[in-house]
């Protein structure tokens, strides 16, 4: 239906009828304007799947939809492509179902693998989550239906979500926990991004105008609606007054009514309601598609077409993968009803829970000794060693992994490491399957010939388990998250999930791969690491600070795709910088032995650091060195590359500059004399010295490169505080001079 635009429909609402558009209609509604034939729009969730929710018969029931791989699964797949696919094929059960927005992605990072919720987000990556989540938006929305990613921001753990205050400095802010929100809002433009329940430094996000306003819409651009998460609001008028357009769910007319006291109190103008209700109008009247009903075997048909791409092979060692049709083994542990999805407000009805991979695995022998986990570890032995070659199910329980809660350890169930332990001693050819959606210590890996990682890949987890299992597809998963050895050895492990009310997040810019790498641990699997049943080989290396080209061959026997990845490493870096960042990739499929050659665009963001001093990225101009690797710890070549940086932006002189940023910047040669002259002591201002000039070759500066101004009245008998503001004045007259030219 079309409507008149939302400026033509807010001119003729009356007040209460606007600020009954900034709360919601129900659990997953906008309100409309009866009067003036406007309906509400409907919401749901969620990022990997419809969870559409009806009243029926006076109790809430959730409608069966499409169940595609969750979000650390989607990731694997390392494709862009795959992320659209899951995005039209959830899309199409919305379009059905009347829902005009999907509450989804989830970019939040990876901080610690053990929040719960770690199955609902992309990576460990901030490049990562958000160039992929952008190509899932603008999927989704290519299909006229919204897409609202979440949660923004600095929403890293389920303990005490509500309350808890996630305490980061600037430089891993801007870098690290909003990075992923800026790449996918600016390329994707979602219809609406969620802010979260957290505060982040102390201040509610759903308050923070620096955070819903000046930054999200004034520096990013963002146009649409920001609604809160589900009772995230805490104070409607501050909430209103930072930019946060829409309550949700509905507050059953408080919200409203605290809007309508502030404007007849005068505390709030009228204008800031009017803003906030054209946006909530804007998305309510967008012309949606016509519900089409959707073919649900059609539906699973790309659910599968995305498991199928989304699984790890950890390990393959001793040609244990893939199974031979027929072969006899025994098959271990729940592999009738494998887990497929977290729990929580993602959490999808489907038609067919089964996920049998044990009939799954029929289809390719039947020459199978089952014995479920019930049956007992002397059971469990008894088959693997009769039959020599064992698959063994693993994997973590849906009590570990649901929204509102965290974990407290990596480990997987204490009953599931005994039986592993007997059962890989006992096997003479064991494969592991591990079904989780988030990384667990894996202390039998050394035990086990191959290990295949299914992630929790939605309803047809067990149809691509099955199929990679017996070779019919060949895995070209990779991890968008490390795996560590240890909970210990993370990054947060002092500070997750924090004490009470504060959560610090000491470890700055350095989580995942960047924190392992850096401190040189050694990890279980890193960053970026899957095999294939073939080999792939790189050649012919070139490019510049825009883009990477190279050839990548099939070197084996067997089709199959590799992700190429594109690491950046500051070669003489400003400020302390991780050893390598992500800054592009892409997945090729090749026949046996056929080569492509490939260009991968780089991310040039990535080159820069956020200078907590400027406020803002700057980028250093000079060498970096891109590498391209199978994954972050398998490099196969690299090229440096000449970067140009951004003009210094102009920091002016003051009693606490240093000595070394007056010296290293040419912009203040005209005051180098006077600065000389009331920096460096008589005595050393030798001929020898004079004629090195007031350079780094002059061993009297040299002394005192890591000095600030102020400190010369201490070092040099003739400085004065006169002659050091007279020297202050001096460098800023030539800094201007010199920002002039
Ligand atoms: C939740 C979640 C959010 C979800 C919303 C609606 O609490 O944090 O991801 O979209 O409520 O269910």
């Amino acid at each position: 239906m079309k409507h008149l635009p939302a400026e033509a429909i807010l001119d003729k609402m009356t007040t209460p009828e606007k600020a009954n558009l900034c709360d919601g209609e129900g659990s997953w509604h906008t309100h409309g304007v009866e009067r003036l034939g406007i309906s509400g729009a409907m919401m749901t969730d969620g990022p990997h799947g419809l969870r559409k929710m009806v009243m029926k018969d006076g109790k809430w029931s959730t409608n069966a939809a499409t169940c595609m791989p969750t979000a650390s699964a989607l990731a694997a797949s390392w494709n862009r492509e795959i992320a659209a696919h899951a995005a039209n094929t959830i899309a199409k059960d919305a379009i059905a179902e009347g829902v005009a927005v999907v509450l989804g992605p989830g970019v939040n990072m990876k901080r610690s693998p053990l929040c719960g919720r770690n199955f609902e987000y992309f990576s460990e990556d901030p490049y990562f989550a958000g160039s992929f989540a952008a190509a899932y938006i603008s999927a989704m929305q290519q299909n006229g239906v919204g897409s609202c990613i979440k949660h923004f921001a600095v929403n890293n753990q389920e303990t005490r979500r509500f309350t808890v205050s996630a305490n980061v400095a600037a430089r891993p802010l801007h870098e690290t926990y909003l990075r992923a929100f800026e790449i996918a809002i600016q390329a994707a433009k979602p219809e609406a991004v969620m802010e979260s329940y957290n505060r982040i430094n102390g201040k509610h996000a759903a308050e923070s105008r620096w955070l819903l306003d000046d930054l999200l819409r004034k520096k990013w651009g963002f146009e649409g609606v920001v609604m809160s998460d589900w009772d995230a609001v805490n104070d409607r008028v501050a909430s209103l007054e930072a930019g946060l357009d829409l309550e949700m769910p509905t507050s059953h007319g408080s919200g409203r009514d605290y809007i309508l006291a502030a404007l007849a109190d005068g505390k709030i103008d009228e204008s800031l309601l009017d803003r906030a209700a054209r946006r909530v109008l804007a998305l309510a009247t967008k012309e949606r598609p016509a519900p089409v009903p959707v073919d649900r075997a059609a539906q699973h048909v790309a659910a599968l077409a995305c498991a199928r791409e989304c699984m790890v092979l950890l390990k393959n060692e001793k040609g244990a993968l893939p199974l031979a049709k027929g072969e006899r083994i025994a098959v271990i542990g729940e592999a009738e009803a494998l887990r497929y999805q977290g729990s929580g407000s993602s959490k999808v009805v489907v038609d067919s829970p089964a996920n049998n991979a044990l009939a799954e695995m029929k289809k390719y022998t039947d020459n199978i000794t089952y014995v479920p986990f019930a049956d007992g570890i002397d059971a469990a032995v008894g088959a693997a060693k009769a039959c020599g070659k064992v698959v063994l199910f693993l994997g973590l329980p849906e009590s570990a992994e649901f929204e509102g809660a965290d974990r407290k350890t990596m480990a997987l169930p204490k009953e599931q490491l005994e039986l592993a332990d007997a059962v890989l001693a006992a096997a003479a050819q064991p494969v592991v399957v591990l079904t989780c959606g988030a990384p667990v210590e894996l202390p039998f890996a050394d035990r086990t010939d191959a290990m295949l990682l299914t992630y929790l890949c939605g309803e047809a987890t067990a149809e691509a388990a099955a199929e990679i299992l017996f070779g019919e597809t060949n895995p070209s998963g990779k991890l968008a998250e490390t795996f560590p050895m240890r909970l210990e050895d993370t990054p947060s492990y002092f500070n997750f999930p924090g004490t009470f009310d504060n959560c610090d997040y000491a470890e700055g810019i350095y989580i995942g791969y960047r924190y392992y790498e850096k401190k040189k641990i050694p990890v279980r699997f890193p960053f970026g690491h899957g095999l294939s049943y073939t080999t792939f080989a790189y050649s012919n290396l070139a490019g510049d600070e825009n883009a990477v080209t190279l050839t990548v061959k099939n070197t084996g026997s067997r089709a199959g795709s590799e992700v190429v990845q594109v690491y950046m490493h500051d070669n003489a870096p400003y400020v302390s910088r991780p050893p390598k960042e992500l800054c592009g990739y892409t997945k090729v499929a090749l026949a046996p032995g056929e080569e492509k050659r490939v260009t991968i665009p780089v991310e040039r963001r990535v080159y820069s650091f956020y200078d907590e001093v400027r406020g803002d990225f700057y980028t250093r101009g000079g060498d970096y060195t891109l590498s391209v690797g199978a994954s972050s710890a398998d490099i196969r070549g690299e090229i440096v590359v000449c970067v140009h940086g951004d003009a210094p932006k102009t920091v002016r002189v003051h009693r606490n500059t240093y000595f070394r940023d007056v010296i290293l910047d040419d912009r203040y040669a005209p005051a180098r004399d006077i600065f000389a002259a009331a920096m460096l002591p008589r005595s050393e201002r030798t001929p020898e010295n004079e004629a090195l000039g007031n350079t780094m070759d002059n061993p009297a500066v040299r002394r005192r490169m890591h000095y600030v101004l102020r400190q010369a009245v201490y070092s040099n008998p003739d400085c004065s505080e006169t002659l050091i503001e007279e020297t202050i004045a001096a460098c800023n007259a030539a800094l201007e001079g010199a920002d002039k030219q």
